[in-house]
């Protein structure tokens, strides 16, 4: 009996200070101190920004440095979270995610556009940047303003415009020399009418079908070739599943970074600061290091691959660009007459490849 009285009062007593402690805590909650941490947690703003190329190319480069930046000139308030190769969103995605708010920043190709804006098929005109400076021209003067501008009309804020490179051809049907060698391939391309044109003119059949799915169908020979820059085929190696490699620099491939716009809206004007001067860090890199970044990845194919490389001369750039000039009859009013003179005069008064 004694020791049945004994174990009650131990468990009335350790109930008794449970109900102690656990009031007490509450109590504590209730009065903790205002702590300056953890409103600062509380207030980070976060921005997902996805990408679909690899990390080590110019727009995984360029946008690692701008998130650092803006880490460290917010220290730390706002956090950039930049997820590459697609691991959030596909390209044919990522644009609607965007839109509906799913992630607050992306870098399409600027191709990828122009189902939005038919403008931006300006950029996509074979032959249309001839030089480095030119493409540099064209980004950062009225061309690149206008196209920038045009996002609003959509709901997205268009913040700046990146380069990767010049697009060459790869194909396991090779050497591509002269325009006909393409003729009958099966070429995936970004979706775009302006590059299903440009490859329609000769001969081959160009679809437009996602980045990442490129090399599985390379691979397994569904395909014939395809059109990128230097990096994409080096990062993705591409190099591994295709026989030829010409260097043509017939295209432009080159990014519109953009934000959506009601979150862009809703940022302070000093987080807005902020955010604009580290992309323009990052841009300022980019434009100066992407071409660099091709040159060392070609560099690499040629010493370890068996790809067979074919440079374009300049009378074969002649005569490919010759062939596709109807291209820009083509998609004369769809550009819009203004937008097209202004390309063709900068294309002009570089004319040298
Ligand atoms: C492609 O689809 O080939 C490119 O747009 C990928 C990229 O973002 O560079």
């Amino acid at each position: 009996m004694k020791s049945f009285i004994g174990i009650a009062l131990i468990l009335i007593a350790g109930l008794a200070v449970s109900i102690w402690i656990g009031f007490h805590t509450k109590m504590a909650e209730g009065t903790l101190p205002y702590d300056d941490d953890q409103k600062g947690i509380q207030d980070q703003v976060v921005i997902k920004f996805s990408h679909v190329v690899a990390e080590n190319t110019p727009k995984g480069l360029a946008a690692q440095r701008f998130a650092k930046r803006v880490n460290e000139k917010s220290n730390g308030q706002i956090k950039i979270e930049v997820i590459p190769n697609g691991g959030l969103y596909s390209d044919q995605e990522e644009l609607e995610a965007l839109q509906s708010g799913d992630v607050q920043m992306i870098a399409p190709a600027t191709t990828k556009l122009s189902s939005f804006s038919p403008k931006w098929q300006i950029l996509d005109l074979p032959y249309a940047m001839p030089t480095r400076e030119s493409i540099i021209k064209a980004l950062n003067g009225d061309i690149g303003n206008t196209l920038l501008q045009s996002l609003e009309e959509k709901n997205m804020k268009g913040l700046t415009l990146w380069i990767n490179g010049f697009k060459q051809i790869t194909t396991n049907d090779g050497p591509v020399v002269h325009p006909d060698d393409l003729s009958g391939q099966n070429l995936r391309i970004m979706p775009s009418k302006v590059l299903e044109k440009q490859f329609d003119l000769v001969g081959a059949k160009a679809v437009g079908l996602d980045f990442n799915d490129t090399y599985r169908l390379l691979e397994s020979k569904e395909l014939n070739g395809e059109e990128n820059t230097i990096s994409n085929i080096y990062s993705k190696k591409f190099f591994d599943v295709q026989s030829h490699l010409t260097i043509s620099n017939h295209g432009f491939l080159g990014y519109a970074v953009i934000m959506n716009d009601e979150f862009w809206n809703k940022l302070t004007k000093q987080q807005q600061r902020i955010i604009s001067e580290a992309l323009d860090e990052a841009t300022r890199w980019n434009q100066t290091q992407s071409f660099a970044m091709n040159e060392e990845q070609l560099a690499l194919i040629e010493r370890n691959s068996s790809i067979d490389i074919h440079y374009l001369t300049k009378e074969e750039k002649r005569e490919w660009a010759k062939r596709w000039e109807p291209v820009y009859r083509a998609f004369k009013s769809e550009i819009g007459d203004d937008l097209l003179s202004k390309m063709i005069q900068l294309r002009d008064s570089y004319n040298d490849f």
